[in-house]
């Protein structure tokens, strides 16, 4: 106990504070001598809690709280609260964890434009605020110094998908070039309109094409807002429409490729008849698609980190510290940024035999 607190205190706490804390906790010691520990409570709104994406954020942060409560011996509340695609049902949520005097508030925002009303509101309580995956505008951000962000790059992950298609189309083996024209004849599916990362996605992948020397043509394109049925239901309009003309299916996230994929199953079109399909998240079933050859690659988009992150920041904020002077990497003093990783078959063979 003594030495987690020395541990606590060389990391995180100046001198004068860690007498204060020392005190506080033979306060808190009974005459049994039991010590009360404080619970650490944590409100988290999530936009739509079926994503499959979000789901394994929420999950990640499920485990990491039970370990740290099991190594630290401290109590983490965490109230998970499911806005179902809707800001004001979203909003109403926030305002009860703010009216039941939570901790720390982390909002995965339904819409980014609502960013303005929520921090001011945390403001007014003092309750500090991380926002998550759904990246508000800096301006925003900068309304209060209490507000973070905890997410990835969205152009990183355009550019690495981009630089997947690059290497396979450079690859004349087999060739991606089905029509043999020399351009690379492609549709896209994009996440939700007004997404940081639907935009800029889309954007950067293609541009890593071009800027690469390689001519692209877009056959079509719409959004299926990072769902897999409605990417199946988008797909299979495009097939029947383009057929064979289709050589990649670019996917601003994981479900929908998977979408494209139950499209050519469901249309009874084999693996090697489909075209190059791209994803990005690296979930579960996506990298089980990718063992299996029916997706040819995906980008990963760090779940387990954002949830790490997100909780040490939390319980850094909640103890009233600075997170400037902690071990968290801050840029511009509020943004905590996960790198994306790219995922093919290559990838995967190399991690589970590091030596080859
Ligand atoms: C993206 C992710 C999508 C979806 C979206 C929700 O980062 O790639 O699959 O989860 O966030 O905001
Ligand atoms: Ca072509």
């Amino acid at each position: 106990m003594i030495r987690t607190m020395k541990n606590c205190c060389i990391r995180y706490f100046s001198k004068g504070l860690c007498l204060l804390l020392a005190a506080a906790l033979l306060v808190g010691c009974g005459q049994s001598g039991q010590t009360e520990t404080k619970t650490l409570r944590v409100g988290v709104a999530v936009y739509l809690q079926t994503d499959t994406f979000i789901d394994a954020i929420v999950q990640d942060l499920e485990r990491l709280v039970q370990a740290r409560e099991a190594a630290d011996g401290i109590k983490i509340n965490l109230n998970i609260v499911d806005g179902r695609g809707s800001q004001i049902t979203q909003t109403e949520q926030i305002d009860r964890l703010i009216a039941l005097d939570y901790d720390v508030l982390c909002v995965n925002i339904v819409d980014r434009t609502s960013a303005a009303q929520i921090i001011d509101k945390a403001k007014e309580a003092e309750i500090p605020l991380i926002f998550f995956n759904r990246e508000p505008v800096a301006e925003d951000l900068s309304r209060w110094e209490q507000v973070y962000y905890v997410g990835a790059k969205a152009e990183e992950s355009g550019v690495i998908q981009g630089q997947i298609l690059l290497d396979r189309w450079l690859n004349a083996n087999p060739s991606m070039d089905k029509n043999g024209d020399g351009i690379l004849q492609y549709v896209m599916l994009e996440g939700e309109p007004g997404h940081q990362d639907a935009m800029l996605r889309t954007e950067y992948a293609v541009q890593t094409l071009t800027g690469a020397g390689v001519s692209v043509e877009r056959l079509a394109g719409d959004t299926a807002n990072w769902d897999r049925s409605q990417a199946a239901a988008r797909m299979s309009d495009w097939v029947n429409t383009l057929g064979d003309s289709i050589e990649a299916v670019i996917s601003n996230n994981d479900d929908m490729a998977l979408g494209a994929i139950d499209a050519y199953q469901s249309l009874d079109i084999p693996p090697e008849d489909m075209p190059v399909i791209v994803g990005v998240d690296a979930t579960d079933p996506a990298l089980k698609a990718v063992e299996e050859g029916l997706l040819y690659g995906t980008v990963l988009n760090d779940a387990q980190g954002i949830a790490e992150n997100m909780l040490e920041l939390a319980l850094l904020l909640e103890s009233g510290q600075d997170p400037a002077q902690s071990d968290l990497t801050l840029a511009d003093g509020k943004y905590i940024w996960l790198p994306y990783r790219r995922v093919t078959l290559r990838e995967l063979q190399a991690e589970q035999s590091p030596a080859g």
